[in-house]
């Protein structure tokens, strides 16, 4: 058991962050994403530590994050000419690449597989922190494995109280959803999981996008499980979640005739809502600020003791695509298209 401090994001606290690191333990740190549980990617005790902290499956890798592209170097035998072009346009930033991983890398921070996802954080606390850690960092979602991630210090403080000596304190990270996950195949990017760093975006880079099917269905037995973090329940609150797929009058329609009086409605703008009396989470009218509030929101819900939750149907393009992802998964994809 530890008591868990809270840090700032002064010289001070990033020192103190950084010593902890190097001594082998685990650290919460803020990135632009969501929070992460910080430990030196190269010591599988240190990295044992972050698995048992969450709770997490040993077969499900982690992130490896770094502070500037040269790192990169000693992690992965072969950089990709498509990972070299989407580093150079999407790094530092929420973009995650799979690679064939180095001896470095122990198999424990791989989840056993032979590839490593790399990721630059632009958020400038973490990458201080990794600088001065003098280490890669290994970091998953600083949440309890199964519930939703975290985007402020307090999210991370209610999972991790006790289990962990510190958290950084970086404010509310900006973007909301975890990284974009790609992988590469000859002359093509896969999507395994969409973030900030969108479809649309990746395809200024190439024309061959494929998306994965794990990315909008539930694999099914025998269906092939590229990243081992689609098999998972995720992101899910006690509540029982249904997405609601049609136009706001749709929805107001559909919750009228269906919803009860202590359901919660979670609609994009109060308008969406207007002629109901239930109560209700606005996540925001566009995509980016639906993504900033989605996992407080699931948060929340335990929060107000829901039991059931219409939800309004996020776009399935551009960083929407992002949070339908998370929504299904929270949704253990029960959907009713209108
Ligand atoms: O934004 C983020 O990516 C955050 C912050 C802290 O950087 N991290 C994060 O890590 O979301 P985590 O562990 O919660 O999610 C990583 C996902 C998992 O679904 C995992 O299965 C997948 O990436 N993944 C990691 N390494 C992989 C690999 N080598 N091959 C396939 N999938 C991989
Ligand atoms: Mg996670």
């Amino acid at each position: 058991m530890f008591e868990t401090k809270l840090l700032g994001t002064d010289e001070n606290s990033i020192n103190t962050a950084a010593e902890l690191i190097r001594a082998g333990e685990v650290v919460g740190i803020p990135t632009e994403t969501v929070y992460g549980l910080g430990a030196n990617a190269f010591d599988e005790d240190a990295v044992r530590k972050i698995f048992a902290a969450k709770g997490r499956p040993a077969d499900n890798p982690l992130i490896v994050h770094i502070s500037s592209f040269d790192e990169i170097e000693s992690l992965v035998t072969e950089i990709p000419a498509l990972a070299e072009k989407c580093a150079e346009k999407f790094w530092a930033g929420p973009l995650t690449m799979i690679m064939p991983k180095s001896d470095r890398i122990p198999l424990v921070t791989s989840g056993g597989l032979d590839t490593v996802g790399i990721r630059m954080p632009s958020n400038a606390t973490a990458r201080a922190i990794i600088k001065a850690s003098g280490c890669p960092i290994a970091a998953p979602s600083a949440n309890l494995s199964g519930s939703p991630s975290p985007t402020t210090a307090q999210h991370v403080f209610k999972d991790m109280n006790g289990r962990i000596p510190a958290i950084v304190d970086g404010g509310a990270c900006g973007v909301g959803v975890e990284s974009t996950v790609i992988s590469f195949e000859s002359d093509a990017i896969r999507l395994l999981r969409p973030g900030f760093i969108s479809v649309e975006d990746l395809k200024e880079v190439t024309e061959n996008v494929l998306v994965d099917k794990g990315v909008l269905e539930m694999l099914g037995e025998g269906a092939k499980v590229r990243s081992p973090g689609m098999k998972y329940k995720h992101y899910a609150p006690k509540a029982e979640v249904t997405i609601i797929d049609g136009s706001s009058e749709q929805f107001n329609a559909f919750c009228r005739k269906n919803a009860g009086a202590e359901d919660v409605l979670m609609v994009f703008t109060e308008e969406d809502a207007r002629e109901l009396s239930q109560r209700k989470t606005i996540l925001g009218s566009t995509d980016e600020e639906q993504a900033q509030h989605l996992f407080d929101a699931l948060r929340g819900f335990d929060d107000m003791g829901a039991k059931k939750v219409w939800a309004r149907c996020p776009r399935k393009t551009g960083v929407g695509l992002a949070v339908y992802n998370r929504l299904l998964r929270a949704a253990a994809f029960r959907v009713i298209h209108l």
